[in-house]
C-alpha cells in the first residue's frame, strides 16, 4: 500500500486506545474512516474531532464485533453506504488477567470470539475486493503475548499467538496479490485494556507506550510492507525470548515477571 491519503480506512475497536489512535494517526494522513466499536456515543465524538481536525469523511457503525455474522452484517453495511475499503484494521479485543478458572466460559467465548473469530471473518469478507483492486492492506493487532504463552492470562495469550500465525500466513499469500498484510504486536501500552481486563486493577499504568506512539509505528511498517511489526526494544526482546531459551524457560521469565506486575496493580492470585 503506497499512502493512506484519499483511501478509506475501516478500523475496529475505534472508540478507545490504540484503536482510536490509529484512526486520528489515519486522518491525519488523509485517510478517510468507517469507526467501528460498540459505544457509538464516543465513536460519534471522535468522528466529530476527526472530522473537524482533518476535513476526512468518517462513519460510524456502533456494532459488537463478538456476535455471530457480525463481520458479514459489517460488510453489508460499508456497501450499501457505498464504500469499498482500502485498509481493514482488526483492532478490537480484550484479555482477562487472573487464574484460568477465574473466568467463566462465556467471557473466554466472548474473548475467542472477538479476538479470532471475527478477525478471520473480517479478512474474508473484505480480501476479495481488496485483491482485486490492489494497492490495499490488512493490519492485524498482535502482542508481544502472540510470542511467548502468558500464565494467568492463558487464553488472551493464545488468541494473540492465533493472529500472529494468521497474519504471518496471509502476508505470504497476499504479498504478491496487492494487499500489504502487517502485524503490529504492542506490549503494555495505555488504554482501557487494563481496566477491561481486570476491574480491580486500579493502580496505575507501570511505563506503559503511549497508543500514539504505537499507532505511528504499526501505519509506518505497513506502508514500509513489513509483516510483523513490535514497536520498541524492551518487547521486542520478550518476543525473542522462545529463540534464545528453552520455550519452557521463556514462559517461566514472563510468567515471574507477570505476576509481579499483577500483583502490584492489585490484582488478587
Ligand atoms: N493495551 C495493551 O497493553 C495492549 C498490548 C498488546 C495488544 N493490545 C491489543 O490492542 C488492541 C486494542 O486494545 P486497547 O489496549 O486499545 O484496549 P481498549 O482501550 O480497551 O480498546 C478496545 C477497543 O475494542 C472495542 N471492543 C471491545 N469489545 C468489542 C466488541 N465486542 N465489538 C466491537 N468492539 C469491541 C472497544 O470499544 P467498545 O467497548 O466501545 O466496544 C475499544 O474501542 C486489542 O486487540 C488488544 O488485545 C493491547
Amino acid at each position: 500500500m503506497k499512502s493512506y491519503s484519499g483511501r478509506t480506512s475501516l478500523v475496529t475497536g475505534a472508540s478507545s486506545g490504540i484503536g482510536k489512535a490509529i484512526a486520528a494517526d489515519l486522518a491525519g494522513r488523509g485517510s478517510n474512516l468507517i469507526l467501528v466499536a460498540r459505544s457509538v456515543d464516543r465513536l460519534e465524538e471522535i468522528a466529530a474531532q476527526l472530522r473537524s481536525a482533518h476535513g476526512v469523511k468518517v462513519e460510524v457503525v456502533a456494532l459488537d464485533l463478538a456476535h455471530e455474522g457480525a463481520a458479514q452484517r459489517l460488510s453489508q453495511d460499508v456497501a450499501r453506504r457505498g464504500l469499498d475499503v482500502d485498509l481493514l484494521v482488526n483492532n478490537a479485543g480484550f484479555g482477562k488477567w487472573g487464574h484460568f478458572l477465574d473466568d467463566d466460559l462465556a467471557t473466554y467465548a466472548e474473548m475467542l470470539a472477538l479476538n479470532t473469530r471475527a478477525v478471520v471473518e473480517l479478512c474474508h469478507v473484505f480480501l476479495p475486493s481488496m485483491a482485486r483492486r490492489g494497492d490495499c492492506g490488512v493490519m492485524n493487532i498482535g502482542s508481544t503475548g502472540s510470542f511467548v504463552p502468558i500464565p494467568w492470562s492463558a487464553v488472551y495469550g493464545a488468541t494473540k499467538a492465533f493472529v500472529l500465525s494468521l497474519s504471518e500466513a496471509l502476508y505470504y499469500e497476499y504479498k504478491d496479490r496487492g494487499v500489504q498484510i502487517t502485524v503490529l504486536c504492542p506490549g503494555n501500552t495505555q488504554s482501557n485494556f487494563a481496566r477491561v481486563a481486570n476491574a480491580g486493577a486500579v493502580k496505575g499504568d507501570d511505563q506503559s507506550d503511549s497508543p500514539e506512539w504505537v499507532a505511528k509505528i504499526g501505519l509506518d511498517a505497513l506502508l514500509a510492507g513489513k509483516c510483523t511489526v513490535i514497536p520498541g526494544l524492551a518487547n521486542q526482546q520478550v518476543a525473542i525470548l522462545p529463540r534464545l531459551l528453552s520455550r519452557q524457560r521463556a514462559v517461566g521469565i514472563v510468567g515471574e515477571t507477570w505476576k509481579k506486575r499483577l500483583k502490584a496493580r492489585g490484582v488478587q492470585l
